[in-house]
């Protein structure tokens, strides 16, 4: 069967082709990030309206690459939640419409499974079991994933994301929108070992993460560094950006040593946009030898907000059972907030 999914919860339009037997057929990318650059963050409202203007084209450009006609199509996928409202209303009621009008199931994906399952595109991709670490600007999470809809929370952030951390020293640090890719290009030209930034609950003994108090203290140091007679300088920006981001890696990595440790795991995937970050990639390959582990990634375009994960996820629901595919009833609604623990089997 060949699902055609949308992804639409923040700033990225998504759209792909995925067959059950073939996988990942053709997936097209929209990224609203200069629009909203202007604003520093997302502006729901633009972001809602652009969605609109690209999912028709993105959708065509799909159904080219592919060779695919409509009736070609046996179910439409789309991200149900969590995101924006508006942004997730317009994927909704498109893949919802286009589903009426072609007399086929929709099936409502979670975003986060999307990207959870996302390491399977890759080739080569993990065996069940295995952990997860997901880490994107909205959640940071650890989780046990023995298949399709069999996820386990191991831990999470008590406050702020892995991804809002990067976005928000790099805001902190004048630094653009958004501030992941940014900040970590930066840090290249930084000397680590200048400023010695903390690595909040690394020692916990817990999964959970917290990295609001990182912000503070990089807020700190910046207000310093602004009393100084050089002010925040383009080294001293680069040096807070290596130590924002080695603290960061070391808390994510050391908490993901840890979960493989207490479940016996020896496969790690990253998924989420935190997961194309370069120095995480490496450090991690690093740390996990020690433990005969190895760990799993999504292909980098895949790490970000894409359609191909949302049409993935369906595939794996659909082989697995796990998707209502009736016809006919298309009343839907959106979940701005949704705990991925109401869509686990076991
Ligand atoms: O998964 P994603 O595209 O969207 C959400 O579902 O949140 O993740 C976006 C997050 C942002 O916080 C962004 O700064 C971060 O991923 N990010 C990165 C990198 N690329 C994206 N963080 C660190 N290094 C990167 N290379
Ligand atoms: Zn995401």
């Amino acid at each position: 069967m060949i699902i055609l999914g949308f992804e639409s919860s923040c700033d990225e339009t998504g759209v792909a082709a995925v067959c059950t037997e073939r996988g990942l057929l053709a997936h097209a990318l929209h990224t609203q990030i200069a629009m909203h650059q202007e604003y520093g963050g997302v502006v729901p409202e633009l972001a809602s309206r652009d969605h609109i203007r690209r999912v028709v084209p993105l959708t065509r450009q799909v159904l080219g690459q592919a060779g695919l006609a409509l009736a070609d199509i046996g179910a439409i996928a789309y991200t149900a939640g969590p995101g924006l409202a508006g942004a997730l209303l317009v994927g909704a009621s498109v893949a919802q419409s286009l589903a009426w009008s072609l007399d086929l199931p929709a099936i409502p994906i979670h975003h986060l499974e999307g990207h959870l399952l996302s390491p399977l595109l890759a080739d080569p991709c993990p065996e069940f079991p295995f952990v997860a670490l997901l880490v994107s600007g909205g959640h940071t999470q650890l989780m046990r994933v023995d298949g399709v809809g069999r996820y386990q929370l191991l831990g999470e952030t008590l406050d702020d994301a892995a991804g809002e951390a990067f976005d928000k020293s790099a805001k902190l640090l004048g630094l653009g929108y958004p501030g992941g890719p940014a900040l970590s290009r930066l840090a290249q030209q930084g000397d680590v070992t200048r400023f010695d930034l903390p690595r909040p609950m690394l020692h916990s003994g817990d999964l959970d993460f917290s990295f609001s108090g990182l912000k503070t203290a990089v807020l700190t140091r910046v207000k310093a560094a602004e009393r100084q007679p050089g002010g925040l300088d383009e080294q001293t920006r680069a040096d807070l950006s290596a130590a924002t981001q080695a603290a960061i890696v070391d808390v994510l990595i050391g908490k993901s040593v840890k979960a493989l440790k207490l479940t016996g795991l020896k496969r790690l995937v990253v998924a989420g946009g935190v997961g194309a970050n370069s120095l995480l990639r490496s450090k991690l390959a690093q740390a996990l030898k020690p433990l005969t582990a190895q760990a799993y990634f999504p292909p980098l375009e895949l790490c970000t907000d894409n359609g191909a994960m949302i049409a993935f996820a369906a595939a794996e629901r659909v082989k697995h059972g796990l998707a209502t595919l009736e016809k006919g009833n298309h009343a839907f609604t959106v979940r701005p907030r949704w705990d991925l623990a109401d869509i686990c089997e076991a």
